[in-house]
């Protein structure tokens, strides 16, 4: 027995005193939460461990824990098309987030590999976008493409819409929580980069319930291949075994990329 349901506010509320979790989706603090409070009774404790799975599937990837805001006005107009200057503009946003800081050395290869292999692109989807949708300035797809972007941090969202505006990029981002909804993404390239292995350790199982809900025509799903630490510890196999274990094969062709430290998988939809 643990701590009474009731008790959900407060426990919340607790949480949020670190702005580091007041910047994260209500309700992912809140499923958090209620999964602490079923297995302990102490307040305090149910916090730190509640914060602790915050920080695993969020927090973690962040270099400074500063909440993220940039004034756009700020920007003379002749900048603003300028891709050089967009390019440095986002550079310590990327390097900021580990997910982007691991790729940051070779973005035009890795975009550069995967573009060419898909075919022409309308639509994207990033989910659980982290700071990707900032590299759009070393993508070969024109501004014109629609691209939605996903995740939990309200900060990262706001600065990523920010940016789109700023720097003339069609899109939007939005606040979503993945392991409750997934959005529509029809005819559309989704990315769902280096995520699935975060999720599972909100919810085990998750992943492949999430790959059955993605309607995309084509899905392209990467995972590292080295820790954050650097080390490779069989991640390329473990993680290889794991998406064949999930995926449905008759839906999905498979071209398998090998990056430096991440491993991409380009699913394209068979029908
Ligand atoms: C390993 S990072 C990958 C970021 C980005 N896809 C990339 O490769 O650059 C995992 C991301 O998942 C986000 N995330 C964690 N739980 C989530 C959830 N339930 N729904 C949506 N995004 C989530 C985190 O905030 C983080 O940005």
């Amino acid at each position: 027995m643990g701590l009474d349901a009731s008790q959900l506010d407060i426990v919340v509320a607790e949480i949020c005193k670190n702005e580091n979790y007041a910047r994260m989706e209500s309700g992912i603090v809140r499923k958090i939460a209620l999964q602490e409070m079923s297995k302990r009774k102490n307040l305090k404790k149910v916090v730190k461990a509640a914060r602790s799975k915050l920080h695993q599937i969020g927090t973690v990837y962040l270099g400074s824990p500063k909440p993220l805001a940039f004034d756009f006005s700020t920007i003379p107009a002749d900048q603003k098309t300028d891709i050089e200057f967009q390019k440095t503009w986002a550079q310590p946003y990327l390097e900021n987030h580990a997910s982007t800081n691991e790729r940051f050395s070779f973005l035009e290869h890795f975009y550069g590999t995967i573009f060419e292999r898909l075919p022409e692109v309308k639509m994207i989807t990033d989910l659980a976008c982290g700071m990707n949708p900032l590299c759009r300035p070393w993508m070969p797809i024109a501004p014109q493409v629609e691209y939605r972007a996903c995740d939990i941090f309200t900060d990262g969202i706001n600065l990523i819409n920010g940016f789109f505006d700023a720097f003339g990029y069609s899109g939007k981002a939005n606040i979503c929580d993945l392991t409750d909804k997934v959005p529509d993404c029809r005819d559309q390239l989704v990315f769902l980069l280096k995520t699935l292995p975060c999720l599972e350790q909100i919810q085990k199982g998750i992943g492949r319930h999430i790959l059955s809900e993605i309607n995309a025509h084509v899905l392209v799903v990467s995972f590292p291949s080295k820790s954050l630490g650097g080390k490779n510890k069989g991640m390329l196999e473990h993680y290889d075994a794991y998406l064949k274990s999930i995926l449905n094969v008759e839906t999905w062709q498979m071209q398998t990329i090998e990056f430096i430290n991440e491993t991409v998988y380009l699913l394209t939809r068979k029908d």
